[in-house]
């Protein structure tokens, strides 16, 4: 097979990675710095009580991190090399090896990695893995998660959306084992489609601020379809309906669904996961997340905790129902939550088998693996300047440990499988139709 085309990167001016790279991810990092000021008072309440050691303690810990990331925007600015992890941690040296690997396919004279000039994927991805680093470097502030109130804002202001989803959600249990074949596939579809564009509600695209979902997304299902680029939810039902109707008392049908974002996209994420398990077309879900928080508003098992909670908790009847099946299947093994630091790091997915072989052997336990958002997308598809036409299967390069599907709304300058002349339509017609959000796709790869 040829050689898989060149990685996006901050060279190419004018570029959706570089204007991240030069606008975004400052912005990000000065949000970050930002919420560490505004925390000071809960780092000194820690310990319980306010003495003058842990209030010292406190202010130094505070004023080290600001000024490690204050120190990495300054390299990002101004484009110095990238520098290797010195936190030992359980992914640094394999970070390191990473890094020293960019190295190597540098040809400028210095032979240093920077930060407009290397892949974007990398380049974003350490930035992340660096704020990770210096809250690290900093105890007793050491596990402080700097989004975790743009996470828990998201959540918040979505609320009545959040609350319409479960009312739907519990109406729909009622019946369910009355519905026939093609009612069920309606609503499977519908869920579906909740979940996609549960996908618009990332914090990144946003630089960190708001971006949660204010109306009820199920009265828009129809007028969202026509931003379906690519729509192989057909495939997702044959796959799993046939299983449901063949598999044998007693045996598994496992979807796995790979994370993305907490807030809303997560609420949409356990609609489907409830509704796949109540109509039987799954009899165990499992759900990855990041072990570290990432690209601001994706789920850590606190965050896939607190959210669960919040809606066990919530007063709204229907919505504190969800809360209570959706822990009950975890206390059952139905629901089953998996961390691994693969996750976090800038390899694409096609190395997987290599750098992460017990995952790559857990996923293959999966009858059907979903792949929520865009930043899985990039990793799947290796974030290359691949033509729009190019197929799924070649550009996942290798990459299949079960029939998958990645169900993601379009906010970075990449996008295989679609059909002649059907990008530079889009382009004509709008220009940044890759990177709004505006668009989804429900891409699908299934056995050869
Ligand atoms: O540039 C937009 C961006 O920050 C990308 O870097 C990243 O791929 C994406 O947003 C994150 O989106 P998602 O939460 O859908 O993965
Ligand atoms: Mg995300």
């Amino acid at each position: 097979m040829a050689e898989p085309p060149a990685s996006l990167s901050g060279q190419d001016v004018g570029s959706f990675a570089y204007l991240t790279i030069k606008d975004r991810i400052p912005q990000i990092l000065t949000k970050a710095i930002d919420t560490l000021h505004r925390h000071k008072s809960e780092f000194f309440e820690k310990h319980g009580e306010i003495s003058s050691i842990f209030l010292q303690k406190g202010m130094e810990a505070e004023k080290k991190a600001i000024s490690l990331l204050s120190k990495l925007r300054n390299e990002l600015q101004t484009d110095k090399p990238i520098i290797p992890l010195v936190e030992k941690f359980a992914d640094t040296d394999i970070w390191n090896q990473y890094l020293e690997h960019q190295q190597s396919l540098v040809s400028e004279s210095d032979g240093k990695p920077r930060w407009f000039y290397s892949p974007w994927l990398f380049v974003e991805c350490y930035m992340y893995r660096r704020i990770h680093e210096a809250v690290i470097q900093s105890p007793p502030i050491d596990d402080f998660d700097v989004f975790k109130e743009s996470k828990e804002q998201n959540f918040f202001e979505s609320q009545e959306s959040i609350i319409a989803l479960g009312t739907h959600l519990q109406e729909l249990l009622k019946t369910i084992e009355d519905l026939d074949e093609n009612n069920l596939k309606n609503e499977f579809f519908k869920l579906l489609q909740i979940s996609l564009w549960g996908n618009k509600c990332d914090l990144s695209l946003s630089s960190g601020n708001t971006s949660s979902q204010k109306t009820n997304i199920i009265n828009s299902l129809e007028q969202f379809k026509p931003f379906i680029l690519v729509n192989d939810m057909e495939h997702l039902w044959s796959l799993l309906s046939n299983r449901k109707k063949t598999r044998g008392k007693g045996t598994v049908s496992r979807v796995d669904i790979v994370l993305d974002n907490s807030g809303f996209e997560l609420v949409t994420d356990f609609i489907l996961a409830d509704f796949l398990l109540s109509s039987k077309l799954a009899t165990e879900v499992h759900f990855y997340g990041k072990t570290i928080p990432w690209f601001v508003s994706d789920t850590t098992i606190h965050d896939f905790n607190w959210l669960i909670e919040q809606v066990k908790h919530s007063n709204h009847k229907h919505l504190s129902k969800c809360g209570v099946d959706w822990e009950n299947y975890i206390k059952m093994g139905r629901w089953v939550y998996h961390d691994h630091i693969f996750w976090t790091l800038p390899h694409e997915f096609c190395a997987m088998s290599q750098v992460a072989p017990d995952l790559y052997a857990e996923l293959q336990k999966a009858h059907l693996i979903l792949f929520k958002g865009d930043l899985n997308y990039r990793k799947l598809t290796g974030d290359r300047k691949w033509e729009f036409t190019i197929p799924f299967r070649q550009a996942l390069n290798g990459f299949h440990p079960a029939p998958l599907c990645s169900i993601r709304t379009l906010k970075a300058e990449i996008q295989v499988g679609l059909q002649p002349g059907q990008g530079e339509q889009l382009t004509a017609s709008d220009p940044s139709w890759l990177t709004t959000g505006k668009y989804g796709v429900f891409q699908f790869d299934g056995p050869l």
